[in-house]
């Protein structure tokens, strides 16, 4: 009987532990050298399709919209993807992003004279892409996107549930939402918070970790919601006019820390 007790009480501790919170997790700890070496040192090719994705559903946004975007991408990490892909389209572009370490490694990729070649690899998809007939004189696919992010990357400390409202003609937001707190609750927040910032009718691109509940970089564990597609679609639906669901890769192992496939969704705001 005694022992049933503590290993109740044993397993409720392990419970609450693993429940966490936005600011409970270390953000201020965070290692973006570990992450970037563990996630994208080697692309992966479920992020080669990503990069198309998001990068298609923003080409298709500024066809509608020629005098260009205002674009932001939520959660940026140590992850160049989002702002190539966003690149060709952007008159402006946001990195929207909580964790210092983050924001300091961004600015140091920003800074170097040449980009990694793993960023290289994902520009090439971007370009891919963007490619219609007539766009290989398009000065914005050029072979080195370094200058142009340079000229149309600012970098923003804030947290996704800060968000201006209205604010952006379109949002990207890749592993953010779902990977930044164990809690459903704080899960729907953000998405509201994402969604909300941009105008009515304008464009999202997001990426979804799908049946994660946490992951590690370096030695520290970060938290997730588990999350099916139809819970995430869910999430999304009510704020959007238009929706596009894309699984990508599942499996039922972990291929990287906590990632066992992904969720692309693109779609238009409601006007
Ligand atoms: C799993 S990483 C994803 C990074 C990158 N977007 C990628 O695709 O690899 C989650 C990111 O969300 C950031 N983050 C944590 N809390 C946040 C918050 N409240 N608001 C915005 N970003 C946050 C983390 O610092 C980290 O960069």
């Amino acid at each position: 009987m005694t022992t049933t007790k503590a290993a109740f009480a044993h397993s409720k501790i392990s419970v609450l532990k693993t429940f966490v919170t936005n600011k409970d997790a270390a953000w201020h700890a965070f290692d973006p050298e570990a992450y970037f070496t563990h996630y994208y040192g080697k692309p992966h090719p479920d992020d080669d399709v990503l990069t198309v994705l998001a990068a298609r559903a923003l080409k298709d946004a500024a066809d509608a919209s020629p005098r260009g975007l205002d674009v932001i991408d939520v959660g940026t990490g140590p992850s160049l993807i989002p702002l190539l892909a966003a690149l060709p389209v952007a008159t402006r572009l946001t990195a929207w992003e909580y964790a210092a370490p983050n924001l300091e490694w961004l600015a140091r990729e920003l800074s170097g004279t040449a980009l990694r070649p793993q960023w290289l690899h994902f520009w090439q998809s971007v370009k891919a892409a963007h490619c219609v007939e007539g766009a290989g004189s398009n000065p914005l696919l050029a072979h080195d996107p370094l200058p142009l992010l340079v000229q149309r990357v600012r970098l923003l400390r804030g947290s996704i549930f800060d968000l201006p409202r209205q604010a952006y003609d379109a949002a990207t937001m890749f592993f953010c939402a779902e990977s930044i707190t164990s809690s459903r609750a704080e899960f729907g927040a953000a998405v509201t918070a994402f969604t909300s910032t941009v105008r009515p009718g304008g464009t999202v691109a997001a990426a979804f970790l799908s049946g994660s509940s946490g992951y590690n970089v370096s030695d520290r564990r970060f938290p997730a919601v588990s999350l099916t597609e139809a819970q995430i679609t869910d999430a999304l639906a009510p704020r959007l006019a238009s929706l596009s669901v894309t699984p990508i890769g599942l499996s039922d192992h972990e291929i990287r820390s906590g990632y066992s496939g992904a969720l692309f969704i693109s779609g238009r705001t409601r006007s």
